[in-house]
């Protein structure tokens, strides 16, 4: 198989990654926080030493800041119904995924102000209309990486125009971290990960870290619950990051996003950046040439999360995968990729596009095979 779909999941994982879950399973076994024995404390030990690189990695000075959840759906809608009430009005983009717009459907719903500022067809927010629109909004929500152009947004200025209307800016970053370096430095409020793309941790992980500045007392918890911690009180604790937190934590999951984040620690952002841009670049390029193709990302000299999703006229997106699937085992998504907004806004609704996002393990190779591939289809 060759797997380009590092933008849905990435795949495969570092040895270490597979060796620290596999660990936790094998050897650690106890519940964090919960029981008396040595595993209970080497189990929480993995949680707090993930916490701590978690902070660090977005560059958020206490890792009590810094909580779990399932994945970066469940931080957003955390964000959003904890902090956003009727009549609350909250901006967006035209190129979030429905990770972001289904819960402002929601809230809209319930008389929330929902108001999406427009990108152009590349995928960048226009941020003069940005700075109209914001007026008067409590909450921004926007993504760093676009999902389905590898567009990354200037999270300074918007930051900054955030910042002077007294908004709060959520920044969605499941696209871009561990690819495009993204920290506190930047401006956001808050920054929603997930864990099983390009931090490199399995799936059943994501969370949120908070800026210094921002009160968490902001956020409602919408879910209450066991914390192994003040066990006597039918209350749930009002204290981070217990406050957001409730049930059993996932543990081996955990245990593997550290693995990760430690792997991308030893390579360094800068390098893996460089790396993508050698093997997506060729790809992109490759495409491009091919008659009636075409390719939907930023120019050359922007910032860009190394996803190549691509047209050729005359053929439907589900066809040229289903052929790249059955002919060649090359795993790609088509279609929306679960963001028709942003396919509307770059032209591609109602056909989608397919969309081949290559890893860090991606080899040169398998980036000639997918090349010969696609140019086979469309002779
Ligand atoms: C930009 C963006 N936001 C949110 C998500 C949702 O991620 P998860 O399913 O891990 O919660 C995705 C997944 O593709 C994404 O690309």
């Amino acid at each position: 198989m060759i797997y380009l779909d590092n933008a849905s999941t990435s795949w495969p994982k570092p040895e270490s990654v597979v060796n620290a879950v596999s660990d936790y399973v094998r050897n650690i076994g106890a519940s964090p926080a919960r029981g008396n024995c040595t595993a209970a404390l080497d189990a929480l030990g993995v949680v707090l030493d993930c916490r701590e690189a978690v902070a660090q990695f977005f560059g958020c000075t206490n890792s009590l800041n810094v909580i779990f959840t399932h994945n970066v759906t469940w931080a957003i809608n955390i964000a959003l119904h904890g902090m956003i009430k009727s009549g609350d009005k909250v901006v967006s983009s035209t190129m979030e995924h429905n990770a972001v717009t289904r819960p402002l459907t929601t809230l809209a719903e319930k008389g929330a102000d929902v108001v999406y500022s427009p990108c152009d067809s590349r995928g960048h927010l226009d941020l003069d209309a940005f700075r109209k629109n914001i007026i008067g909004a409590k909450l921004a929500v926007l993504n760093h990486g676009s999902n389905v152009t590898g567009t990354v947004q200037d999270v300074v200025s918007i930051s900054e125009i955030c910042r002077s209307n007294g908004t709060v800016f959520l920044l969605d970053v499941a696209q871009s971290a561990g690819i495009v370096p993204i920290t506190f430095a930047q401006g956001p409020d808050i920054i929603a990960f997930t864990g099983h793309k390009g931090l490199l941790g399995v799936p059943g992980t994501g969370g949120m870290a908070f800026s210094d500045s921002f009160d968490t007392n902001r956020i409602q918890s919408l879910a209450q619950g066991g914390t192994g911690s003040l066990s006597e009180e039918s209350r749930h604790p009002d204290f981070m990051p217990d406050r957001l937190e409730a049930g059993t934590m996932n543990g081996p999951g955990l245990a593997g996003l550290l693995a990760g984040i430690e792997y991308l620690n030893s390579i360094g952002l800068d390098e893996i950046y460089k790396r993508k841009m050698l093997i997506a670049g060729k790809l992109a390029r490759g495409i491009e040439a091919i008659p009636g193709a075409t390719v939907f990302k930023p120019l050359p000299d922007k910032l860009w999360t190394a996803v190549v999703s691509f047209t050729l006229a005359d053929s439907c997106t589900a066809s040229i995968a289903d052929y790249l699937s059955r002919e060649h085992n090359i795993c790609c998504r088509h279609g929306f990729h679960c963001a028709a907004s942003a396919h509307r806004t770059i032209g591609t609704f109602p056909g989608g596009t397919v969309r081949l996002s290559p890893g860090i393990f991606t080899t040169m190779d398998e980036i000639e095979n997918t090349l010969e591939a696609v140019r086979n289809y469309s002779e």
